[in-house]
């Protein structure tokens, strides 16, 4: 992958971001390059969620630039995000259980011919887009609350990326899910990648991050942690940029016997 000679779909420059007395981002960078998955890592409150939800025009930042494509942009709301071509999936996946795949992956955004629903045109298209993807679901017309949590996850993610997205992020997007499972999104994600979207995903499992990204961006407090090419770090040195460690934070201070600071020796 020649990431360096290619313009970054997404860049934030310089981003700070206060809510009352919590400065939840301080001068944080990050970018994503086409066909590159970026796993955005650090402890809870570090502000991974505020940094997504600022990509995604639900929090507008306090200072510092966001370019899209190299050009500045204000991304003030979610319909700007989207015009873009930056989608969203959230934690709790926005699935309504009692539709179908199909209704769920044209939720709001429904096709109609003289104001009725063309559910032939939805579902031949659903076909089609779940196939390009390679999502096995053998019946669109079953309702949602009968997929695996693995399908489950793949109509989320096809729902975000089927109109048009350049950047989709994923917020812990194997969380909770059994190995089949997350092996079956992480397979999805390296098919959004080689299809040139950039892809973020958040997540708490540094085995699946190590197994699906290609770089890691840590946030530490609100600050930048450090980007690592994952070819070129190690998981101990990525639990010593979450845990502080560098800068003198916690798990220097921490006790032998204090579990945080036990990861980091972890093998
Ligand atoms: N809407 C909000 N109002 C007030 N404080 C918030 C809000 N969202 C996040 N925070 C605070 O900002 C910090 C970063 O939170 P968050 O971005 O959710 O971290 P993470 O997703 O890494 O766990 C935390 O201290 C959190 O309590
Ligand atoms: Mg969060």
């Amino acid at each position: 992958m020649a990431v360096a000679t290619k313009t970054p779909l997404l860049t934030l420059h310089n981003i700070s971001k206060r809510f009352g007395a919590v400065q939840a981002l301080s001068g944080v960078d990050f970018e994503v390059y086409p066909g590159e998955v970026v796993g955005l890592v650090g402890d809870n409150g570090a502000g991974k969620s505020t940094l997504v939800k600022t990509i995604a025009g639900i929090h507008s930042p306090d200072s510092g630039e966001i370019l899209f494509e190299g050009h500045p942009v204000t991304i003030t709301g979610p319909r700007d995000a989207a015009q873009l071509g930056i989608s969203t999936v959230y934690q709790d996946l926005a699935l309504c259980d009692n539709l179908d795949v199909v209704a769920n992956l044209y939720l709001g955004r429904e096709l109609t011919e003289a104001e009725v629903l063309d559910e032939v045109r939805m579902e031949r298209r659903a076909i089609e887009v779940l196939k390009g993807l390679q999502v096995k679901i053998r019946i669109v017309r079953n309702v949602v609350a009968s997929l695996s949590g693995g399908q489950r996850q793949s109509v989320a993610v096809a729902r975000s990326v089927m109109w048009n997205s350049k950047v989709v992020l994923l917020d812990e997007p194997t969380a909770a899910l059994g190995v089949a499972q997350t092996k079956q999104v992480l397979d999805l994600i390296r098919r959004l990648r080689d299809q040139g979207l950039g892809v973020v995903v958040i997540s708490h499992n540094l085995a699946d991050v190590f197994e699906v990204c290609d770089r890691i961006v840590v946030l530490w407090l609100g600050r930048p942690g450090g980007s690592f090419d994952v070819r070129e770090t190690s998981r101990e040195k990525v639990v010593a940029a979450i845990t502080g460690a560098e800068f003198g934070g916690p798990a220097d201070a921490a006790p032998a016997d204090d579990p945080t600071a036990a990861k980091g020796i972890a093998p």
